[in-house]
């Protein structure tokens, strides 16, 4: 149980130096789901150490695969079949754990049960009930399958076809794991992470994509991969803001994941006029990553929408705290799904910004944020209401702002990124 923090953070100079940011938490819960079922054991080299990541390792643990430690990273070894968990699998926080498990489990003649915090049994788990349940899953959950906690039986799958309404890579990922032998199509209004694709095809399986249609062929063994897991862009978009909006600052990133399907925060920074200089695209496995280098910039507002806001969506946060400091308005849309995130992130960043005298609109997709030209007011309290993204956006706009700003639940930075009050340090001098 984690103890309550709150932070009280104030402008201190330029960011500078060189950070190495931590493994991608995507990739990182991929490593371990996909290998704890393939053929056998893989080696996964700089994985994400946060709760989240903790909270997938411990369910792939109770279905009787093993972690263990090794010089350069963790060494998975595959569960061995007809291992059900002997107690329900807390997925604490996080939301790629209990979709992508669900998907894992329902085919495979397990029983299990899977939960999570308040905040997970509050969102949407319809979203993966009802396709899984139409594929022949017998998957049952609050409120008729609405929500976690999600309860788990054996049953035979049979091979579907499912066209999601809204874009989402958990989602995908979910129906890819459960259709895995018996074959799955499934289209997206647009394109999510392709982080489970690419992680797949390394692993033997066939994916093909067609009008639309993304098709998983039926594959009886995966093949155990190696994975190398990049630096978090996630993560990384908290310093390219914090060095764009505090003056003076220059900050190298090395290895960052630059995976288009997730680097719509550089594209959104660049559209606003940041300076980030990205370096060679390398491709040490399936994942590309790249260095990046980051200067002081004057922003100005921008329209954030459509694929780029799918493309940014968890840094929506941390570029509204940029576009609060830029001059002009940054139009927010077609972001209605970050209000069913950890928190709702749309009344979370209106609420913050507002709290530290910043003019926002809020909108049923997003927001409109009128810059203050440079440092904003700050001397707000905002509430990070358990959620990650929403404490460390906030650390990061105390960075140019005229009055200290307090943040409350400032402990949820440990779902993803538990370094991150180090590596503010370290950056600052
Ligand atoms: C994730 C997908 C996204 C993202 C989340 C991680 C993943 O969620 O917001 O932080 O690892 O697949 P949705 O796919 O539900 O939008």
């Amino acid at each position: 149980m984690n103890v309550a923090e709150t932070w009280t953070l104030a402008a201190r100079g330029p960011l500078r130096g060189t950070l190495r940011v931590p493994g991608d938490k995507s990739v990182s819960h991929r490593a371990l789901l996909f290998n704890a079922i393939a053929t056998g054991p893989a080696t996964v080299r700089g994985l994400l150490d946060s709760e989240d990541v903790a909270a997938t390792a411990a369910a792939v643990k109770a279905f009787g695969a093993t972690i263990e430690q090794v010089e350069d990273g963790v060494r998975v070894t595959p569960a061995p079949p007809g291992v059900s968990p002997a107690g329900p699998i807390d997925c604490g926080n996080s939301g790629t754990s209990i979709r992508l498990l669900a998907g894992l489990l329902v085919g495979s003649g397990l029983t299990a049960t899977l939960t999570g915090d308040d905040s997970l049994r509050g969102r949407p788990m319809g979203r993966i009930v009802d396709p899984l349940r139409a594929m022949g899953a017998a998957i049952e959950g609050a409120e008729g399958g609405k929500y976690a906690p999600l309860h788990i039986s054996p049953a035979t799958l049979t091979s579907f076809k499912h066209d999601l309404s809204i874009a989402s890579a958990q989602v995908k990922s979910c129906l890819l794991l459960a259709g895995r032998h018996v074959g799955v199509s499934v289209r997206e209004p647009k394109q999510s992470r392709d982080h489970s694709e690419r992680m797949l095809r390394a692993m033997g399986a066939t994916l093909t994509l067609k009008d639309g249609w993304l098709h998983l062929a039926p594959v009886q063994q995966l093949s155990p991969v190696d994975v190398l897991v990049p630096g978090d862009v996630s993560a990384a978009a908290f310093w390219l803001v914090a060095a764009s909006i505090v003056p003076g600052s220059e900050l190298a990133l090395p290895g960052v994941g630059s995976n288009r399907t997730r680097t719509g925060v550089v594209d959104a920074l660049l559209a606003m006029g940041a300076d980030i200089e990205q370096g060679t695209i390398m491709a040490p496995g399936s994942e590309p990553v790249c260095d990046l280098l980051v200067r002081s910039a004057d922003l100005s507002g921008a329209r954030l929408g459509g694929e780029l806001a799918l493309r940014a969506l968890d840094e929506l946060p941390v570029l509204a705290v940029a576009a609060a400091n830029a001059v002009g308005r940054t139009v927010i849309s077609d972001a209605g799904e970050l209000r069913v995130k950890e928190s709702d992130r749309i009344s979370r960043v209106v609420a913050g910004l507002r709290a530290c005298g910043v003019e926002v609109d809020e909108h049923p997709d997003g927001m409109t944020i009128h810059g203050c030209a440079g440092a904003i007011p700050g001397g707000g309290t905002v509430d990070a209401h358990g959620d990650h993204r929403i404490a460390m956006a906030f650390a990061v706009a105390s960075l140019n702002s005229d009055k200290p700003i307090q943040i409350t639940g400032a402990q949820s930075v440990r779902s993803s990124y538990p370094a991150f009050r180090e590596h503010l340090e370290s950056v600052l001098g």
